[in-house]
Protein backbone atom coordinates (compact mmCIF):
# COMPACT_ATOMS: atom_id res chain seq x y z
CA UNK A 1 0.00 0.00 0.00
CA UNK A 2 2.31 2.29 0.42
CA UNK A 3 3.10 3.04 -2.97
CA UNK A 4 -0.46 3.69 -3.53
CA UNK A 5 -0.48 6.13 -0.50
CA UNK A 6 2.81 8.19 -1.62
CA UNK A 7 1.38 8.98 -5.33
CA UNK A 8 -1.43 8.00 -7.83
CA UNK A 9 -0.94 5.44 -10.44
CA UNK A 10 -1.77 5.64 -13.88
CA UNK A 11 -4.28 2.26 -14.84
CA UNK A 12 -5.99 1.33 -17.89
CA UNK A 13 -6.34 3.97 -20.18
CA UNK A 14 -4.78 7.95 -20.09
CA UNK A 15 -6.68 10.02 -17.47
CA UNK A 16 -7.62 7.63 -14.98
CA UNK A 17 -5.46 6.34 -11.79
CA UNK A 18 -5.94 4.34 -8.69
CA UNK A 19 -5.06 5.82 -5.17
CA UNK A 20 -5.69 5.76 -1.14
CA UNK A 21 -9.05 7.46 -0.15
CA UNK A 22 -8.00 10.19 2.78
CA UNK A 23 -10.89 11.77 4.65
CA UNK A 24 -11.18 14.88 1.97
CA UNK A 25 -12.61 11.88 -0.78
CA UNK A 26 -15.42 11.04 1.16
CA UNK A 27 -17.90 13.49 0.19
CA UNK A 28 -17.51 12.20 -3.38
CA UNK A 29 -18.31 9.01 -2.50
CA UNK A 30 -21.44 9.72 -0.34
CA UNK A 31 -23.37 10.36 -3.46
CA UNK A 32 -22.15 7.70 -5.73
CA UNK A 33 -23.01 4.94 -3.26
CA UNK A 34 -27.01 6.68 -2.35
CA UNK A 35 -27.06 6.10 -6.01
CA UNK A 36 -27.07 2.50 -5.71
CA UNK A 37 -28.85 2.03 -1.99
CA UNK A 38 -31.46 4.08 -3.59
CA UNK A 39 -31.93 2.97 -7.55
CA UNK A 40 -30.69 -0.47 -7.48
CA UNK A 41 -30.12 -3.85 -5.15
CA UNK A 42 -26.50 -4.11 -6.08
CA UNK A 43 -26.07 -3.76 -2.27
CA UNK A 44 -28.83 -4.35 0.68
CA UNK A 45 -28.68 -1.07 2.69
CA UNK A 46 -31.44 0.70 1.96
CA UNK A 47 -30.92 3.85 3.44
CA UNK A 48 -27.66 5.70 2.28
CA UNK A 49 -24.53 6.13 4.82
CA UNK A 50 -24.11 9.69 5.48
CA UNK A 51 -20.51 10.97 5.60
CA UNK A 52 -19.94 10.44 9.52
CA UNK A 53 -20.83 6.86 8.81
CA UNK A 54 -18.54 6.69 5.51
CA UNK A 55 -15.76 8.43 7.94
CA UNK A 56 -16.62 5.74 9.94
CA UNK A 57 -16.02 3.12 7.78
CA UNK A 58 -12.80 4.76 6.20
CA UNK A 59 -11.00 4.59 10.16
CA UNK A 60 -12.29 1.08 10.12
CA UNK A 61 -10.79 -0.28 7.13
CA UNK A 62 -7.38 1.67 7.65
CA UNK A 63 -7.16 0.73 11.62
CA UNK A 64 -7.11 -2.78 10.02
CA UNK A 65 -4.39 -1.82 8.23
CA UNK A 66 -6.50 -2.65 4.86
CA UNK A 67 -7.01 -0.98 1.56
CA UNK A 68 -9.36 1.56 0.67
CA UNK A 69 -8.65 3.14 -2.70
CA UNK A 70 -10.28 5.24 -5.09
CA UNK A 71 -10.18 6.01 -9.00
CA UNK A 72 -9.86 9.36 -10.40
CA UNK A 73 -10.41 10.13 -14.22
CA UNK A 74 -8.86 13.34 -15.41
CA UNK A 75 -8.65 14.64 -11.62
CA UNK A 76 -12.12 13.91 -10.33
CA UNK A 77 -12.79 11.07 -7.98
CA UNK A 78 -15.45 8.28 -9.71
CA UNK A 79 -15.13 5.32 -8.17
CA UNK A 80 -13.80 3.40 -4.74
CA UNK A 81 -12.76 0.41 -3.56
CA UNK A 82 -12.22 -1.56 -0.08
CA UNK A 83 -11.54 -4.29 1.79
CA UNK A 84 -12.97 -5.18 5.50
CA UNK A 85 -12.97 -8.03 7.93
CA UNK A 86 -15.60 -10.82 5.80
CA UNK A 87 -16.49 -11.87 9.42
CA UNK A 88 -15.50 -10.47 12.73
CA UNK A 89 -14.47 -13.85 14.40
CA UNK A 90 -10.48 -13.78 14.71
CA UNK A 91 -10.23 -16.95 12.61
CA UNK A 92 -11.34 -15.28 9.90
CA UNK A 93 -8.34 -12.43 10.34
CA UNK A 94 -6.71 -13.49 7.06
CA UNK A 95 -10.06 -12.99 4.61
CA UNK A 96 -11.73 -9.83 3.71
CA UNK A 97 -14.83 -8.85 1.32
CA UNK A 98 -14.10 -6.55 -1.10
CA UNK A 99 -16.44 -3.33 -2.49
CA UNK A 100 -16.46 -1.99 -5.52
CA UNK A 101 -18.28 1.16 -6.71
CA UNK A 102 -17.95 3.41 -9.96
CA UNK A 103 -19.89 6.59 -11.03
CA UNK A 104 -23.18 5.41 -12.79
CA UNK A 105 -21.97 8.12 -15.39
CA UNK A 106 -18.14 6.14 -16.01
CA UNK A 107 -18.90 2.60 -16.00
CA UNK A 108 -17.77 0.20 -18.62
CA UNK A 109 -14.54 2.14 -18.60
CA UNK A 110 -12.32 -0.23 -17.21
CA UNK A 111 -12.69 1.59 -13.95
CA UNK A 112 -13.76 -0.48 -11.27
CA UNK A 113 -11.21 -3.60 -12.73
CA UNK A 114 -8.61 -1.00 -12.17
CA UNK A 115 -9.65 -0.59 -8.98
CA UNK A 116 -10.19 -4.06 -8.06
CA UNK A 117 -6.92 -4.97 -9.23
CA UNK A 118 -5.26 -2.44 -7.42
CA UNK A 119 -7.33 -3.82 -4.26
CA UNK A 120 -5.99 -7.14 -4.51
CA UNK A 121 -2.38 -6.04 -4.81
CA UNK A 122 -3.27 -3.83 -1.74
CA UNK A 123 -5.29 -7.25 0.09
CA UNK A 124 -1.92 -9.16 -0.76
CA UNK A 125 0.54 -6.59 0.53
CA UNK A 126 -1.70 -6.25 3.96
CA UNK A 127 -0.98 -10.22 4.11
CA UNK A 128 -4.85 -11.46 3.23
CA UNK A 129 -5.21 -14.42 1.94
CA UNK A 130 -8.58 -14.91 0.93
CA UNK A 131 -10.98 -12.50 -0.66
CA UNK A 132 -14.83 -12.81 -0.76
CA UNK A 133 -17.11 -11.17 -3.25
CA UNK A 134 -20.91 -11.05 -2.23
CA UNK A 135 -22.74 -10.16 -5.09
CA UNK A 136 -26.34 -9.25 -4.42
CA UNK A 137 -29.39 -8.21 -6.35
CA UNK A 138 -31.06 -9.04 -9.84
CA UNK A 139 -28.65 -7.12 -11.99
CA UNK A 140 -24.85 -9.11 -11.31
CA UNK A 141 -24.28 -8.94 -15.18
CA UNK A 142 -21.31 -6.10 -14.19
CA UNK A 143 -19.91 -7.20 -10.91
CA UNK A 144 -19.80 -10.84 -11.60
CA UNK A 145 -17.65 -9.97 -14.84
CA UNK A 146 -15.59 -7.58 -13.11
CA UNK A 147 -14.69 -10.57 -10.46
CA UNK A 148 -14.32 -13.58 -12.93
CA UNK A 149 -12.08 -11.03 -14.64
CA UNK A 150 -9.88 -10.41 -11.71
CA UNK A 151 -9.89 -13.89 -10.91
CA UNK A 152 -12.13 -14.69 -8.85
CA UNK A 153 -14.16 -18.16 -9.01
CA UNK A 154 -17.84 -18.87 -7.86
CA UNK A 155 -18.56 -20.28 -4.64
CA UNK A 156 -22.18 -20.71 -3.91
CA UNK A 157 -25.07 -19.02 -4.34
CA UNK A 158 -27.46 -17.90 -1.27
CA UNK A 159 -31.33 -17.91 -1.70
CA UNK A 160 -33.87 -15.08 -0.80
CA UNK A 161 -31.47 -13.86 2.01
CA UNK A 162 -32.24 -10.11 1.11
CA UNK A 163 -35.89 -8.21 0.93
CA UNK A 164 -35.64 -4.95 -1.28
CA UNK A 165 -37.68 -2.61 -3.39
CA UNK A 166 -40.75 -5.48 -2.49
CA UNK A 167 -38.61 -8.53 -4.00
CA UNK A 168 -36.51 -11.26 -2.22
CA UNK A 169 -33.10 -11.75 -3.27
CA UNK A 170 -30.21 -13.93 -3.69
CA UNK A 171 -26.45 -13.41 -3.03
CA UNK A 172 -24.00 -14.92 -5.03
CA UNK A 173 -20.34 -15.71 -3.46
CA UNK A 174 -17.08 -15.34 -5.60
CA UNK A 175 -13.46 -16.19 -3.86
CA UNK A 176 -10.42 -14.93 -5.17
CA UNK A 177 -7.38 -16.82 -3.44
CA UNK A 178 -4.58 -14.72 -3.31
CA UNK A 179 -2.39 -17.58 -1.24
CA UNK A 180 -0.38 -20.02 -2.59
CA UNK A 181 -1.51 -23.69 -2.58
CA UNK A 182 -0.68 -25.51 0.15
CA UNK A 183 1.02 -22.52 2.19
C1 LIG B 1 -19.63 -3.58 -10.97
C2 LIG B 1 -18.94 -2.27 -11.30
C3 LIG B 1 -18.04 -1.85 -10.13
C4 LIG B 1 -18.06 -2.50 -12.55
O1 LIG B 1 -17.31 -1.31 -12.79
P1 LIG B 1 -16.95 -0.88 -14.31
O2 LIG B 1 -15.98 0.24 -14.24
O3 LIG B 1 -18.18 -0.66 -15.06
O4 LIG B 1 -16.24 -2.21 -14.82
P2 LIG B 1 -15.22 -2.38 -16.03
O5 LIG B 1 -15.44 -1.32 -17.04
O6 LIG B 1 -13.85 -2.52 -15.45
O7 LIG B 1 -15.70 -3.77 -16.63
C5 LIG B 1 -15.56 -4.98 -15.89
C6 LIG B 1 -16.41 -6.04 -16.57
O8 LIG B 1 -17.79 -5.73 -16.34
C7 LIG B 1 -18.48 -5.70 -17.60
N1 LIG B 1 -19.54 -4.71 -17.48
C8 LIG B 1 -19.42 -3.40 -17.13
N2 LIG B 1 -20.64 -2.84 -17.11
C9 LIG B 1 -21.52 -3.81 -17.45
C10 LIG B 1 -22.93 -3.84 -17.59
N3 LIG B 1 -23.69 -2.76 -17.37
N4 LIG B 1 -23.51 -5.03 -17.93
C11 LIG B 1 -22.77 -6.12 -18.13
N5 LIG B 1 -21.43 -6.15 -18.01
C12 LIG B 1 -20.83 -5.00 -17.68
C13 LIG B 1 -17.42 -5.30 -18.60
O9 LIG B 1 -17.76 -5.69 -19.91
C14 LIG B 1 -16.23 -6.07 -18.08
O10 LIG B 1 -16.32 -7.42 -18.44
P3 LIG B 1 -15.27 -8.07 -19.47
O11 LIG B 1 -13.93 -7.88 -18.83
O12 LIG B 1 -15.71 -9.50 -19.53
O13 LIG B 1 -15.44 -7.29 -20.73
C15 LIG B 1 -19.94 -1.15 -11.65
O14 LIG B 1 -20.79 -1.61 -12.67
C16 LIG B 1 -20.77 -0.73 -10.44
O15 LIG B 1 -20.36 0.16 -9.69
N6 LIG B 1 -21.96 -1.39 -10.27
C17 LIG B 1 -22.82 -1.14 -9.15
C18 LIG B 1 -22.22 -1.58 -7.84
C19 LIG B 1 -21.82 -3.03 -7.80
O16 LIG B 1 -22.51 -3.92 -8.26
N7 LIG B 1 -20.63 -3.24 -7.20
C20 LIG B 1 -20.11 -4.56 -6.97
C21 LIG B 1 -20.53 -5.02 -5.61
S1 LIG B 1 -19.12 -5.38 -4.61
Amino acid sequence: MSHLKRQGRQAGGSGLSVRACGPEDLATLVPIYAHYVTSSTATFEEEPPALSDWQGRLAEVRALGLPFLVAELDGGVVGYAYANRWKARSAYRYTVEDSVYVGPGVQGRGIGTALLRALLEGCATAGIREVIAVVGGDDPAASLALHRGCGFRPAGRLLRVGFKHGRWLDTRLLQCSLATPGQ
